[in-house]
């Protein structure tokens, strides 16, 4: 098994708490909450307990960022702090916020395919509005009612047009100042992607094969600590069975998303996976 590490507190230093160095902006349903969570096991990093959503609450935001910084843990100073919010990604007002409290953070970014992630969302409604609410069903749900096209006013359907989010972060930070992760190399080959994340936060690769190992039942991978030898997985809520999408309705969503799709690999200037 891998070697537990202790950090090195540096000499005479007490714990206190920092505003993120580093900050996970989205996309909800690429694989944050695996990202934050594997990040979580290297020593060196300090994650705040829930999702803040500070930059894209007003109501929060006004509170401050002596406020927000009380919400996060105590660290050492060679310690990096990360947060998650993964609505800051669509969130207009956000890349100007987040530059004016340190315009030197790094930020995370995971894009998934971007018709996988929309029926991960939907998959998400569906859970969250069971009982309450009833959800239509997928394929009326995506479609404009009298035409029939991809319905853009479905605010879902427009977080998967990631160029248009992707250019407005740029406008604000350079490009090297964004790690770009792609969620299927995450999901399914993710420590080397986390050897990737840990030199972009300027720390030695920590990670290993002994951390984040394949659970079969979960069909995921799973994390051991290494001080216990204790196994946790994500929760159900993490790794939802899709439904199955009319093919016709894939096809249009595909053909609707391609264009975005080959603007963002226009800014990006390479192609993901899943494009
Ligand atoms: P599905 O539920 O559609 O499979 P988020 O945390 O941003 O909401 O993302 C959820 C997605 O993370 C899941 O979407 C799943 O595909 C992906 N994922 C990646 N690694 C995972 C893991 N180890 N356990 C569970 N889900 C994981």
């Amino acid at each position: 098994a891998a070697k537990l590490v202790r950090i090195e507190v540096p000499a005479n230093e007490k714990p206190m708490r920092r505003l993120p160095e580093a900050i996970i902006i989205g996309v909800s349903k690429c694989g944050t909450r695996a990202l934050l969570e594997y990040l979580s096991l290297n020593p060196y990093v300090v994650t705040a307990k829930r999702e803040m959503n500070f930059f894209n609450n007003a109501t929060l935001y006004n509170q401050g960022l002596d406020w927000y910084k009380e919400q996060m843990p105590l660290s050492y100073s060679n310690q990096v702090t990360l947060e998650k919010s993964p609505d800051y990604f669509e969130c207009v007002q956000c890349p100007p916020r987040v530059l004016s409290m340190n315009s030197s953070v790094k930020l995370l970014l995971l894009l998934r395919d971007p018709v996988e992630r929309l029926i991960s969302q939907y998959m998400q409604l569906m859970d969250k509005y069971v009982g309450t609410q009833t959800m239509p069903l997928f394929e009326h749900w995506v479609r404009e009612p009298s035409t029939g096209e991809i319905n853009v006013k479905v605010p879902s359907v427009r977080v998967s047009i990631y160029a248009d989010h992707v250019k407005n972060w740029l406008s604000h930070f350079p490009r090297k100042q964004i790690l770009i992760i792609d969620s299927k190399m995450l999901t399914k080959n993710p420590v080397s992607e986390m050897n990737k994340v840990e030199s972009f936060l300027g720390l030695k690769p920590y990670l290993s094969k002994d951390d984040i190992y394949f659970n079969e039942s979960k069909g995921f991978h799973c994390m051991r600590l290494r001080a216990t030898g204790k196994t946790r997985c994500l929760g159900a809520t993490k790794g939802r069975p899709h439904i199955k999408v009319e093919k016709e309705t894939l096809s249009t969503l595909y053909a609707f998303y391609n264009p975005h799709n080959e603007r963002l690999k226009n800014i990006l200037g390479f192609r993901m996976s899943w494009f």
